[in-house]
């Protein structure tokens, strides 16, 4: 198992599985899929409505539990007051865990502007012990900043949309500075047209490899943390069979040229949907 060591010493699978859009009702079996296809990294939200299904499938493995490592998010109406205690015990309670392995703030929502109370509120939640880590998503450098200046608390992780066509790479200069481990969600451009991109077909085609799989390797040769969805077995197990190939620098140019900051999820400056 390939791993990334955070900024507290733990440390944390580099691919992992991603279950955004996926229901509640088929995480049980699309989580099994993964864990039986070697991924012990899972990444939820309370907002996904699926902890239900990913903690019966994590049951369902009989994998034990340090082999595992789970992350979710508290959702954008929890910042304030007591609000991310109380979301971060529900969570743990449909996962049916005792802790949380990566517990992130899903968005800053600076419309509200409550993200550095929910900070502090995670930053106790891991003294305690119960999330082993702490850290953000979609949190760009001024979110980041205010929370460096008014908590001096750095965060393990930034989560964010990050793919060849948005490459971030100023945030993620500005996350290694600080030490923040870079996770990308959508890192395959959600399966659009990213995945037909004749530069990333041709590069497979080189390597016996398929478009994912390149954008994958990619992700990993920068050394982000990444964390594909599918829910096909076939591409299940397609994404974590990156490991047997590398990229070499033509490549990696290649891939480079084709940042174009085409974002396709929402702008975290501005996105303040309670869900
Ligand atoms: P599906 O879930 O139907 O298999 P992202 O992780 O960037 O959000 O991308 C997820 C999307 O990409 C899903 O629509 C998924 O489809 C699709 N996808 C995932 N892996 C592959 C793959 N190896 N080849 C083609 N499409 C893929």
């Amino acid at each position: 198992m390939q791993t990334i060591t955070l900024n507290n010493g733990l440390t944390m699978p580099q691919l992992g599985f991603g279950v955004w859009q996926v229901p509640d009702a088929e995480a049980r079996t699309v989580v099994g899929e993964a864990l039986a296809a070697g991924y012990r990294s899972i990444d939820t939200a309370a907002i996904y409505g699926n902890e239900k299904g990913v903690g019966l499938a994590l049951r369902d493995s009989g994998l034990p539990r340090d082999e595992l490592f789970v992350t979710t998010k508290l959702w954008n109406t929890d910042h304030a007051g007591d609000g991310a205690l109380r979301a971060f015990d529900a969570s743990l309670e449909r996962l049916g865990l005792d802790y949380i392995d990566l517990y992130l703030i899903h968005w800053p929502v600076p419309s509200r502007d409550r993200y550095v109370d929910a900070w502090r509120a995670l930053e106790k939640i891991h003294a305690e012990g119960r999330a082993r880590a702490v850290g953000v998503s979609n949190f760009g450098a001024k979110h980041l900043e205010r929370l460096f200046a008014e908590t001096g608390l750095v965060p393990a992780v930034d989560q964010v949309e990050l793919h060849p066509y948005f490459p971030q790479n100023g945030l993620r200069a500005l996350n290694a500075e600080h030490g923040i481990t870079t996770e990308a969600w959508s890192p395959l451009g959600q399966g659009r047209g990213l995945l037909e991109d004749q530069t990333l077909v041709a590069i497979g085609a080189k390597h016996g490899k398929t478009a994912a799989q390149v954008v994958l390797r990619w992700h990993l040769q920068l050394g982000n943390v990444v964390i594909p969805k599918s829910v096909t077995p076939e591409r299940i197990r397609q994404n974590f069979d990156v490991f047997d190939f590398t990229l070499d620098a033509d490549d990696l140019a290649a891939i480079a040229a084709l940042d174009h900051g085409g974002r396709i999820g929402p702008d975290p400056d501005t996105f303040d949907w309670m869900g």
